[in-house]
């Protein structure tokens, strides 16, 4: 076993979990609703400016909770900020609010600028 947390708080400054899961059932999931387009989505938004994986690691997930017919949902660690119903045309506002237009608002400014979270995305 090997601690590596030193290691990946030196490059990561969050984290985006992206919720994909598919399931077989009457209940709404992200797979059904562009889960996956809004992954892509996140990771080119983050490529484009130099910030995917180092410092924002982009992370595929099951189940969130927080499953929606209306869009995707996600969360971002360890801000603990928590979105449903992203759809991939949302992604920009939403990771700009985040990070800033360049991506590199990565420090504890966020949270300012940032909102309330639950609201970002009906904005
Ligand atoms: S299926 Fe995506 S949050 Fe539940």
């Amino acid at each position: 076993m090997q601690n590596r947390t030193e290691k990946q708080r030196d490059r990561l400054a969050a984290q985006v979990f992206v919720c994909t899961n598919d399931r077989d059932s009457e209940y709404a999931c992200c797979a059904d609703v562009g889960g996956q387009k809004t992954l892509e989505a996140i990771k080119s938004w983050l490529r484009e400016r130099n910030a995917f994986w180092s410092p924002i690691s982009v992370t595929e997930t099951g189940c969130l909770g927080l499953c929606s017919e209306e869009g995707t949902a996600i969360a971002i660690q360890p801000r603990n900020r928590w979105y449903s119903d992203i759809q991939p045309e949302d992604v920009p506002e939403l990771l700009e609010r985040e990070f800033g237009p360049n991506g590199d608002r990565v420090g504890d400014e966020f949270s300012e600028d940032a909102g309330d979270g639950e609201h970002a995305a009906d904005e």
